[in-house]
Parts: C-alpha cells; sequence; structure tokens
C-alpha cells in the first residue's frame, strides 16, 4: 500500500523564482532519493502538489511541508491509501513543471482520478487545467 497527499498552497509573496527554482531543485533530489513520486506545480504564487510514496514517508513530509514558511493557506485535496503510483509508471522520479512538460503522466494521473475518485476528478482538472494555462 501506497500513500498519496494533495494540496494547493499560495506561495509567500516574498518568496523570489530563483527561490522557487532552488526549492524545485531541491524537491527533485530530496524526493527522488527517498522513491517519492508525483507533482509540484508553481503558478501565478500557487503551488500545487501531489505526492505518492510509502505511507510514513508522505505524512512526514506534509507536516513537515505545512510548516515550511515559504508557503501558507495549504488546502489539503486529497489524502488516502492507493494500490499503485500514477506517477512511477513512466518515470520513478519527481516532476517538476517546467516550461517543457509532457503531459502524459498528468494524463494518466487524471485517469486515475476519474476511475477511483469520480467526485473530486472534475475539481482536480480543472485545478490542474489551471495551472497548466498559467504555468
Ligand atoms: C510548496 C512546497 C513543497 C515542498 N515539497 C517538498 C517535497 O516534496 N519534498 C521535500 O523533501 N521537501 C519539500 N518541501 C520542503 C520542506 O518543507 C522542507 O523544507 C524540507 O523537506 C527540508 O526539511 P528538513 O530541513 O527538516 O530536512 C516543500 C516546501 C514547499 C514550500
Amino acid at each position: 500500500m501506497w500513500q498519496t497527499i494533495s494540496y494547493v498552497s499560495t506561495a509567500n509573496q516574498s518568496l523570489t523564482n530563483a527561490e522557487v527554482n532552488e526549492l524545485f531543485k531541491f524537491v527533485k533530489l530530496n524526493n527522488d532519493n527517498q522513491n517519492i513520486t508525483g507533482i509540484l506545480m508553481y503558478s501565478d504564487g500557487n503551488f500545487f502538489q501531489v505526492l505518492e510514496g510509502k505511507p510514513n514517508l508522505i505524512q512526514d513530509l506534509y507536516k513537515k511541508i505545512l510548516l515550511d514558511t515559504r508557503h501558507y493557506n495549504v488546502i489539503k485535496i486529497f489524502d488516502r491509501a492507493i494500490t499503485n503510483c500514477s506517477f512511477s509508471e513512466y518515470h520513478s522520479s519527481f516532476k517538476v513543471l517546467g516550461q517543457k512538460y509532457d503531459h502524459k503522466e498528468l494524463d494518466h494521473f487524471l485517469e486515475e482520478e476519474k476511475f477511483h475518485n469520480p467526485d473530486n476528478y472534475k475539481n482536480i482538472s480543472y485545478l490542474i487545467n489551471q495551472f497548466m494555462k498559467l504555468s
């Protein structure tokens, strides 16, 4: 069993683009090392993140993220056990959205959501589309 947590948050206004890039690099390195998969998106002052991995790792990381002063207003979208990680099927790495992003993984994630979580699917796909448009 794996755990997945997703949230949106507001970036601290003092956060510069360089600091966001630093954060992205750090997150990619750290999550790859711990076999945590998912996605982190930043757009127009907001973060959207999906984390997938071992339950204790994901829970501990989420607690740390909640306390991070680089963002606030963290709103959890979902937190549940899963049997398959949506993002590990293509690359077992943490994707950080850059200019050139292969949407395949995100599409796969949304397909899974539609199947397992139809009530949430509409909101999540709307949210992701908003992020994709702006980023
Ligand atoms: C929006 C946002 C997303 C983050 N995502 C991760 C993440 O996926 N993995 C991670 O290791 N740290 C992430 N962090 C950083 C953690 O909050 C924390 O600073 C980091 O894990 C270092 O903690 P430590 O100094 O206790 O090791 C994120 C921070 C922010 C603001």
